[in-house]
């Protein structure tokens, strides 16, 4: 038996954690045990590492090799002692960004080495490849906005939502590249609908991709 593992991807702001939250108790009402997990992060270890990747601002630069390979480490302990491992016991996994942030991130918006990055993805996955990504879709100028003014984060930008609009134009951009590729896999949400409509949106995916 195996479960489902579904990721949740798309800009800074575009509602990834709000629609997370709406969806796990109407798993729960049909009786789906959920994991409900994030990345960076996910483990002790690798919330060590999201904090240190997220939040370092010493005079000390991080470079890009550096970031891409923190965000690998926290993903390889992550797939190994919480993800897998809960897909054997059949849960549906729902992660809060996963590889495809990386290849936005790291490989588009930074200019990475694309095809290195997948075997990099690939090397710290195995045989852990989501079984539905949903791409919440919008103009980086909005998300920003939307955080701007979210109670939890106001005031706090880690080093990526510090970046300019531009490089999130590219993240957005790269994300659709992605979903081009893997129509099967990666389905577009917009994000710039009410938070029910989105809701609405994604438990119809559900509904039909898992039949429940
Ligand atoms: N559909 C929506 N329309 C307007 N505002 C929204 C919508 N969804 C969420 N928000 C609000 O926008 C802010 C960002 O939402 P949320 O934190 O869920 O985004 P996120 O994709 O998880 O962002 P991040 O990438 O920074 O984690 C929150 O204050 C949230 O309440
Ligand atoms: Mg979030």
């Amino acid at each position: 038996m195996r479960g489902f593992f579904i990721t949740f991807e798309g800009p800074e702001g575009a509602g990834k954690t709000t629609q997370l939250k709406m969806l796990t108790p109407w798993l729960k009402k049909r009786g789906c045990e959920c994991l409900i997990t994030r990345e960076p992060g996910g483990t002790p270890l690798a919330e060590m590492i999201r904090e240190t990747v997220k939040h370092h601002n010493t005079a000390e630069p991080v470079f890009d090799q550096t970031e891409l390979l923190l965000f690998a480490a926290s993903r390889a302990q992550h797939v190994n002692y919480r993800i897998r491992p809960a897909l054997k016991e059949g849960k549906f996994v729902l992660c809060d960004r996963f590889t495809d942030s990386t290849l936005a991130y790291q490989g588009f918006a930074r200019n990475g080495d694309i095809e290195f990055i997948k075997r990099l993805n690939d090397y710290c996955i195995g045989d852990c490849v989501p079984d539905l990504t949903i791409l919440m879709d919008l103009d980086p100028a909005n998300g920003r906005q939307r955080t701007a003014i979210r109670s939890e984060t106001i005031g706090i930008h880690d080093r990526l939502e510090a970046e300019t609009i531009a490089f999130h134009q590219q993240v957005r951009a790269g994300y659709l590249k992605l979903a081009e590729l893997e129509p099967q896999r990666i389905v577009i949400v917009s994000a710039e609908q009410t938070p029910d409509a989105i809701h609405e949106a994604i438990i119809r995916i559900f509904t039909e991709r898992f039949k429940i």
